[in-house]
This record gives C-alpha cells, structure tokens and sequence, in this order.
C-alpha cells in the first residue's frame, strides 16, 4: 500500500530519512480494526519521529502519521483516537498510562491508505465535518481543548497568551479560546503570522518576548525552551502554564524555579487527550459551527512537500494528506 515512512533518523535532515512509496501491510495485533484512510494530518510529532525523537531504530520503518478520519470495513465513518493504551491498562485517563503510545510510535500510524486501531480507539465522525476537518482532531486539537478546558483552569473573561502564533496546535488554541469567551493574545516571531492569528480570533498579538499590557491568567506553551523564560515572567501570580511541547528545545537557559515557587505558579504537562475529550470535543465544533484551519491538502504521494513547509515553519494551520 501507498504510505510515507521513517527508514532510519536523521537529526540534521530529516526529509532524508522519508519515504513516500509502497510497503507491505504492517503486522497489527490480532482483533485491532481496518480503517480506510480519507483524510490524515500532519503533527510537528511526525518531523520529531524523522529525527528520532520517540521513535527507537529497531522500530523502522515505522508509517508515519498519528490523525487519521476515514471508513472502517463495515461502512462507518470515524475520527481515529491516535492514543494506544497497552491491553493492561486500568483507568479512565488514556494519558496516565505509562505505556501509552501513539501511532506511529510503535504501531503503524495513518499516512498511509489504511491504518489500523483497537475498536475503542474508534469515534464516530460528525456529518457536519468533512474528513479533512475531522482528522485536524486526534492530535492538534485535543492536545489543544485539555489544555484549555482540562488543564489551564482558565475561565470565560480569563485572558490566555498562546506561544508561537501559527502552529497546529496553537491555531486550535486561538480558535477554541475565542470560542469559549477567553481574551486570546499571541507571540509569533513573524508580524504577519501574528496578524493571521488575529485574523484566526486571537484579539492582539505580540512579537515574541514582547512586554505584555499586563499580565495574564494562563500561558499555553508548546514552543519550550525560546518562550520558557516570557511565559513564567508574564504570568499574574497564581497562574498557570500548560506545556504541550519544547519545539525550540527542552533545556531553557534559565530554569525560573525562583519566580516559579515565589509567585506561586502552576505548571503543568499536558499531553494528548481522552476518548470522552475527543468526543467532546467534535460535539463542541458541531455545536459551535467552529472548524480547524487548515492551510493547505495534498495528495499523499506529495507528503514530503507537506513536510518541507513544516521544517520550514511556512505554514499556518494544518496540513492535510489524502491517500
Ligand atoms: N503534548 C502533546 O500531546 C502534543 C500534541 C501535539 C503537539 N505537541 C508538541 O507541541 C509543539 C507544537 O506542535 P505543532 O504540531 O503545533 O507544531 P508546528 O505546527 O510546527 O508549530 C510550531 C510552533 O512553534 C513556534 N516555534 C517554532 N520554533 C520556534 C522558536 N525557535 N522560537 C519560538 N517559536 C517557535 C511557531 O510559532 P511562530 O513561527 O508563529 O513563532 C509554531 O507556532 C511540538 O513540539 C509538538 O511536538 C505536543
């Protein structure tokens, strides 16, 4: 089957270590449900697997991709839940199991024509999104409405500044928090993305590391080490920073711990989200007629030019691949 695929990590180049080709049917676990693939997303997840993060050797080649919305073998359409839960886990929160994985971590993810999943991992697609909207949601999204509606405490009225203006996951942020009556700012190193996000619902955006008018309630932060330091600063004390990544690194020049106990601060690590928050979530577009941005859909043969724009940092909103 067509797919795009990891053949080794490469840290410097990661387009190097791509291919978008044929490969045999991956071996799933037994019961584990087809889905024919109608719509994938790319994550900044997929280039980390590229350069080796999260994605052991002895796993290549791994199909790349952790969103997928698509058509299982009896004819319905689904909004695949990209968090695999080992079969011994016990619990209602997918993202406390400590043997968790993503797809295309361990299992064969969706960049391809067919994935497969457990059945649980299965939720039904609204009629009212379109696949290419639908699979924005496993990963980008979610991360996106835990953070804001599960993790931050952040209320209707709170103002929450967003690091990093034009990624997957903070154009989720923009567009959920706008839609949930919070005051959105924004940094971006670029003006005109930061004018985009505005565009997008954010009411002001900043440069980044820009002083703020005040301070505010709630940093959400995936940028890591570039914005650490701003996203402790402007914080009121009491306030809370929700981390979902370290794209520019994971190791800030400065730790803060001082102003972190002394104002005192919350800070607290979000990774994915439940089944219910994915559900939750796909109601929460179809009652507000909200949808993803998406900035550009490309035949999955031409994966790697959606993967180039990613490196480069061109983009704005999701990338979308169709098999
Ligand atoms: N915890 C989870 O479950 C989860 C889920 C999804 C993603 N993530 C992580 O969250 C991060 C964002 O993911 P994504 O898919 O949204 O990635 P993305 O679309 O590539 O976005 C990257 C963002 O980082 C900013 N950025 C990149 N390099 C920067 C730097 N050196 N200094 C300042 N800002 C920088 C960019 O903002 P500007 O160019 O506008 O400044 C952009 O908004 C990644 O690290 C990803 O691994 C985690």
């Amino acid at each position: 089957m067509l797919a795009a695929y990891a053949v080794r990590a490469d840290a410097e180049a990661p387009l190097d270590a791509l291919v978008v080709g044929e490969i045999e049917q991956p071996q799933v676990p037994t019961g584990w449900r087809p889905v024919r693939v109608k719509a994938a997303a790319l994550n900044h997840h997929d280039v980390w697997s590229l350069r080796g993060v999260g994605l052991a050797a002895d796993r290549l080649p791994m199909i790349l991709g952790c969103d997928a919305a698509g058509v299982t073998d009896d004819g319905r359409e689904v909004i695949v839940h990209a968090v695999i839960n080992s079969p011994d886990f016990v619990g209602t929160d997918a993202t406390y199991d400590p043997q968790r994985s993503l797809l295309s971590e361990r299992y064969a993810g969706t960049f391809a024509t067919q994935v497969w999943v457990p059945s649980a991992n299965l939720v039904d697609k609204p009629p009212e999104l379109s696949f290419a909207e639908a699979a924005c949601l496993p990963t980008a999204w979610l991360t996106a409405y835990r953070m804001l509606f599960s993790q931050s405490g952040a209320r209707p009225g709170d103002t929450v500044l967003i690091q990093g203006a034009g990624g997957g996951v903070a154009t989720a942020l923009i567009t959920l928090g706008r839609q949930a009556g919070m005051r959105i700012w924004v940094t971006s190193r670029d003006e005109a993305r930061g004018a985009r996000a505005v565009s997008l619902g954010a009411h002001q955006a900043f440069p980044a590391g820009a002083r703020l008018p005040e301070r505010v309630d709630a940093v959400m932060d995936g940028v890591g080490a570039a914005t650490w330091s701003h996203s402790i600063n402007v914080l009121k004390p009491g306030g809370t920073l929700v981390l979902c990544g370290a794209t520019s690194g994971d190791n800030p020049p400065k730790a803060e711990l001082t102003k972190i106990f002394f104002k005192p601060l919350r800070v607290i690590g979000s990774v994915m989200g439940t089944r219910d928050e994915l559900i939750s979530l796909a109601q929460m577009l179809v009652a507000t007629g909200v949808r993803p941005h998406i900035d550009r859909i490309l035949p999955l043969a031409d994966a790697a030019a959606g993967f180039a724009a990613m490196i480069a940092g061109e983009h704005f909103g999701k990338i979308i691949f169709v098999p």
